[in-house]
């Protein structure tokens, strides 16, 4: 093991006890300034270490990791079977399309610690900081007509919903309301109170008539404090841990959402997309609201949200107009402000100049 790793069981081992910088060096045979390195190591992996002077270090948090050993033993029954786990890559999306394309199984899981280039809809970025948030893409290869495929992103907004209700619903001592604040944001956002939680992102691989395979992306904000958030980004984004008000255990919350995909799509695929849809209503920030929408040519319109079509898209009746359109590919913002519309960019999302292909 190397003296991160070292430092890190040593600390673990400490418990509530603080370790001073001398004890380390000497048990683990490195120099003082080794130590010192791999403290800077550990908290930039999103450990929380706290230093006192003629004491030395105590732990008080380290995250978990979502790892095959500790994530599959939860997914038995799923079709989530093979777990690539990588403390560091690009984006978990293009290592699962990598994967799909040399025929990597329905079911395969890709999560990362750490993304440095993860991506969201319409080429922004999506930045976590290690250790931080739930970064990760599955590889599905369904038997759908490609028309379907915008409702897949339900299937993880849906669950990414329902696991984290169940977590505010414990801090409130277990009522589970209708109006709980967890909801889903058309087309691929999971909000509370209006700030974004997770986003999904689906690319997929198809022909005509025929789906090859899809990657499902989700990001999830989990453990960040709102300090952790880009500047841009912190009135519009927020995290488990923000709205519970305590830290979150990734590898339970991440096999609840995996487990709720699968049960989801297992239901769509053998029964249709009708109860998903229904799911995604009951819980949707946007129905029944005045929107704005900022479609990919640049084209700003408003309107009010009335209902999903049975393909996914948002109808939306135009202020000008009494006919309602189909809206499939847009920027939503809820209640936006007419005269300087905000809030269409989606939160958690900045530029990427990584310029990946998708
Ligand atoms: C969006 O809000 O526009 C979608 C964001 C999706 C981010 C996730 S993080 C895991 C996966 N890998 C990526 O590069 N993107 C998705």
């Amino acid at each position: 093991m190397d003296t991160v790793g070292s430092v890190l069981r040593r600390l673990t081992r400490g418990g509530d006890t603080f370790v001073s910088g001398q004890a380390l060096a000497e048990e683990l045979g490195v120099s003082r300034n080794a130590v010192w390195k791999a403290i800077q190591v550990l908290r930039e992996r999103g450990c929380e270490i706290e230093a006192a002077p003629r004491r030395g270090y105590r732990l008080k948090w380290a995250p978990d990791v979502p790892d095959e050993s500790a994530v599959l033993p939860g997914l038995f029954g799923t079709p989530f079977s093979r777990v690539v786990y990588l403390s560091e890559t690009s984006s978990t999306n293009d290592v699962a399309k990598q994967q799909a394309r040399a025929g990597a199984p329905e079911g395969t899981v890709v999560v990362a610690d750490y993304q440095t280039c993860g991506r969201g809809r319409r080429s922004r970025g999506w930045v976590s900081p290690p250790g931080a948030g739930l970064a990760f893409s599955l590889v599905l290869r369904p038997s759908i007509h490609p028309r379907q495929t915008p409702l897949l992103v339900f299937l993880a907004a849906a669950a990414v919903r329902q696991a984290v209700a169940e977590l505010v619903s414990r801090r409130d001592g277990g009522d589970t309301v209708d109006s709980e604040p967890v909801a889903i944001k058309w087309p691929n956002d999971v909000v509370v109170d209006g700030r974004k939680l997770c986003g999904v992102l689906v690319e997929l691989n198809a022909e005509l008539d025929r789906v090859h395979w899809c990657v499902i992306g989700v990001g999830l904000n989990v453990n960040q404090i709102q300090a952790d958030f880009p500047p841009d980004l912190q009135e519009q984004a927020t995290s488990v841990r923000i709205v519970t008000g305590r830290r979150a255990r990734r590898v339970p919350l991440f096999q609840q959402i995996l487990a709720g995909i699968a049960q989801r799509y297992d239901r769509a695929l053998k029964h249709g997309f009708a109860e998903l849809l229904a799911e995604t209503r009951r819980f949707s920030a946007t129905i029944g609201h005045d929107v704005g929408i900022l479609e990919a040519d640049g084209k700003k319109w408003y309107g009010r949200a009335l209902d999903l079509a049975p393909d996914g898209a948002l109808l939306v009746r135009p202020a000008d107009r009494g006919h309602p359109v189909a809206v499939y590919a847009a920027d939503v913002s809820v209640r936006p402000d007419r005269t300087a519309p905000t809030g269409i960019v989606s939160a958690t999302s900045t530029r990427c100049d990584c310029g990946v292909p998708t």
